[in-house]
């Protein structure tokens, strides 16, 4: 690291430096703290976007050069995607979807057509993409969290012991988009495949910031299917993965159907392309596809590891610094930094999550998040929100509901950003009047 305002990964990413109006009609250098959702794109993927586009053209159908260029480009894509996961002995397929939302969709899809009864078993600290698409076609049970909103192994345990052979497929996020809190996915793939079940990994929150294989690790087993979003790794081109085995997407009957999900056609009969042609019905985003691979071979070229590392250190220094702040509460587990990606969820005694957030973004410039980041039943146990509350929830302000202030740091993020929100934080909390009044709106504060 080259210093406290600086590091050699910040000229990788494209607009860093850009100013972004204030309220008191000023402008200052935007700091995004709000990687978690989105990441800005890197310069050598937009470079990409630029170089590629001349030469854009149908994929797989067209004889022209530009066709075969292009689908020889999508296809080497996938490639890179395999070798960025650690693809264990080249069993899987890559498919392309449009975000993590979707792969999940398209495997709960796909996955109903051949276990119906059975019971898919999610998390508690699930964000709504992992959780709704499953409750559509089957009975749902929840591992349960300790107080910390990390991951309780002997639940998991204990549910294979109450459903048996009737759970199907495991489905659990890589790391929390709450908290952070990163889950031991091959310990846990251990025990799915131990009692006949598969697992399905929700990568989004992993993928782009820990060194991630999808083969066995040392004690752990191989996961078995992946999704994450191409958005929240530098390349936001309307492109996401799921990956899972081919033998899988082969034998079983396909999502979405169309142009290019078939070999042949009649009236009577049809007949599935092999996958993942099956999968990707219509045509494909194949400049958002090409410069996933862009980003993933910068990535790696920088080293996960060393991405990791890093970002930890701004983890682990906004932490100690918050924690000695007065009136700032902090959720999810501290003591193992080495089982957190760099996410932090907060609150501010006696301040409105919503105003916090405001007073960050319009009077300093720090783009955070705020509310319940999608994952209502893990806020609710992580606030300890009766369900009374909860059932109201739909008929209040959205400014007026419970929830948190979360930030989470990307690889170009500086120690000195994090001074800068240490200190906007502490002008805030030492203010809190001035800011609710400004920025609160009138009503029960939770
Ligand atoms: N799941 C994304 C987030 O946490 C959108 O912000």
């Amino acid at each position: 690291m080259s210093g406290f305002n600086d590091n050699s990964f910040r000229k990788l990413i494209y607009g860093v430096e850009n100013k972004v109006p204030l309220k008191n009609n000023t402008t200052s250098i935007e700091i995004n703290f709000d990687n978690a959702a989105t990441t800005p794109p890197f310069k050598a993927v937009i470079e990409d976007v630029i170089k590629f586009a001349p030469y854009y053209s149908s994929i797989h159908r067209g004889e022209g050069y530009k066709s075969r260029y292009s689908t020889s480009m999508y296809e080497k894509s996938r490639f890179i995607v395999k070798q960025f996961i650690d693809d264990y002995k080249d069993i899987c397929d890559v498919i392309y979807v449009k975000n993590c939302t979707e792969a999940i969709n398209k495997l709960a899809e796909i996955w109903a057509y051949d276990h119906k009864n059975s019971i898919i078993l999610s998390t508690f600290m699930e964000h709504h993409s992992n959780d709704l698409p499953w409750r559509r076609n089957f009975d749902v049970k929840y591992i349960d969290i300790d107080k910390n909103g990390c991951l309780n192994i002997n639940d998991l345990k204990n549910k294979f012991n109450i459903y048996g052979n009737k759970i199907s497929l495991v489905v659990v996020s890589g790391a929390s988009n709450v908290t952070g809190s990163k889950n031991s996915i091959h310990d846990i793939a251990k025990i799915v495949h131990s009692f006949g079940a598969k697992i399905l990994v929700d990568g989004a929150q992993l993928v782009p910031h820990s060194s991630f294989s999808m083969g066995q690790d040392t004690c752990g087993g191989e996961i078995d299917f992946l999704a994450f979003s191409a958005h929240k790794m530098y390349a936001p081109f309307g492109c996401g993965v799921l990956i899972g085995p081919k033998d899988f997407f082969n034998s079983t009957n396909p999502g979405h159907v169309g142009g290019g999900t078939i070999t042949y056609v009649t009236h009577n009969k049809v007949i599935w392309a092999p996958s993942p042609d099956k999968e990707e019905a219509g045509s494909p985003n194949v400049i958002g596809s090409v410069v996933l691979a862009s980003s993933m071979k910068l990535l790696s070229k920088i080293g996960m590891n060393e991405i990791e590392n890093y970002e930890r250190t701004l983890t682990a220094y906004a932490t100690e610094n918050m924690t000695d702040m007065d009136s700032v509460i902090l959720y999810g587990n501290y003591d193992d930094i080495l089982n957190k990606v760099s996410i932090i969820p907060f609150n501010i005694e006696g301040m409105h999550h919503s105003v916090v957030a405001k007073a960050l973004a319009f009077e300093f410039g720090i783009a955070v998040r705020s509310g319940c980041f999608c994952a209502h039943p893990y806020m609710q146990r992580l606030l300890k929100l009766p369900d009374e509350l909860i059932e109201q929830m739909a008929y209040i302000d959205k400014d007026l509901q419970p929830g948190m202030i979360r930030i989470s740091f990307g690889l170009y993020n500086t120690l000195g950003e994090v001074n800068s929100f240490l200190y906007a934080l502490n002008v805030i909390t030492k203010n809190k009047d001035y800011y609710t009044k400004k920025y609160g709106k009138s009503g029960q504060i939770f």
